[in-house]
């Protein structure tokens, strides 16, 4: 078993509704035990690891910054299952602290642990490992137009076959394809090309690109920026979805604070690469999202 089935890798996950557990998931590796909204955290002995854990990190660019880290004594922490918010204004850091976790950039110095895997220890193997389990959306969608959207999908499937030992087959590849499609709602679309598509539903098959190969951990930055309200209840519809009904870990960057009072459990405030506030959220979920007309009215009506 790979590294990052070993970490990442964890109890068996529900199914979408009983009796209509996904096709795709026995094959590939199973997300951690969610803590289920309306049931409550699950029970165990020990209180469970978190996801992520940043412990004094700074990150400091060497060109462009002015001395000035893009990050500076980061303290957090990022539980199993949560849906979790990091807001502030552009330039505080937030994409930094993205990358961090996927292994994209390590930290100047501190220690971080994702998974329970020191981040900054790993060999380039392992660490390639973890950012295949991560899934990422960011907010260009970065679709291959030449491809069809099921052909889209199933490119992580076909990256993450090398270096495993029980490789899946074709069919049972196409099958997480379609099912992935179904549980983001875009089925009728796997035919068509990603310019054939609006902007939410480019969207959607990014977030279907990124849970196919049933992360663990979902980090997207800034999803829904540049889409309208209703297409944007439709991306937080499938993040909460994918939290209640995979078990995903979800880490958002937004600056919409919408999005964060409609599907996050807590989020953090940088400001200017320091961490300012952990808010505990009362999300009201994204049905509460007010439609387009809604918001005109109070935009330009208040
Ligand atoms: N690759 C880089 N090289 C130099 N400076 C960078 C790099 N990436 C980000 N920065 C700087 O780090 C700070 C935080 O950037 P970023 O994490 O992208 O902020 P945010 O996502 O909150 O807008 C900014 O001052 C930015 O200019
Ligand atoms: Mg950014």
């Amino acid at each position: 078993m790979c590294f990052i089935e070993r970490t990442l890798a964890g109890a068996t996950a529900p199914s979408r509704s009983p009796g209509s557990r996904p096709t795709f998931i026995a094959h590939l590796p199973e997300p951690q035990n969610p803590p289920n909204r309306r049931t409550g955290p699950a029970v165990t002995d020990a209180p469970e690891p978190p996801i992520v854990h940043f412990d004094d990190v700074t990150k400091r660019f060497e060109a462009g910054t002015e001395g000035v880290p893009a990050l500076q004594g980061l303290d957090l922490t990022i539980r199993r299952g949560e849906i979790f918010g990091i807001i502030g204004e552009s330039g505080a850091g937030k994409s930094t602290l993205l990358q961090l976790i996927n292994g994209l950039l390590m930290p100047t110095s501190g220690s971080l642990t994702v998974a329970g895997a020191q981040v900054p220890t790993l060999s380039r193997r392992a660490l390639r490992a973890l950012r295949r389990d991560i899934g990422v959306v960011f907010q260009g969608i970065h679709l291959l137009s030449n491809r069809t959207v099921r052909k889209n999908v199933a490119l992580p499937l076909q990256l993450a076959r090398r270096g495993r030992r029980r490789r899946p087959t074709r069919e049972e590849e196409w099958a997480a394809v379609d099912e992935i499609l179904d549980f983001v709602g875009l089925s009728h679309r796997a035919g068509h090309y990603p310019a054939q598509l609006s902007g939410g539903e480019q969207q959607r098959v990014g977030l279907a690109r990124a849970l196919v190969t049933r992360p663990a951990l979902l980090l997207c930055d800034e999803p829904t920026s540049s889409l309208d309200a209703s297409t944007t209840a439709g991306v937080l519809r499938v993040l909460a979805e994918a939290r209640e009904e995979l078990g995903t870990t979800v880490v958002v960057i937004t600056h919409d604070l919408q999005v964060v009072k409609a599907i996050c459990d807590r989020a953090a405030l940088l400001e200017r690469g320091v961490l300012r506030d952990v808010f505990e959220v009362d999300a009201t979920g994204y049905q509460g999202l007010p439609d387009y007309r809604e918001q005109v009215r109070r935009e330009l009506l208040a």
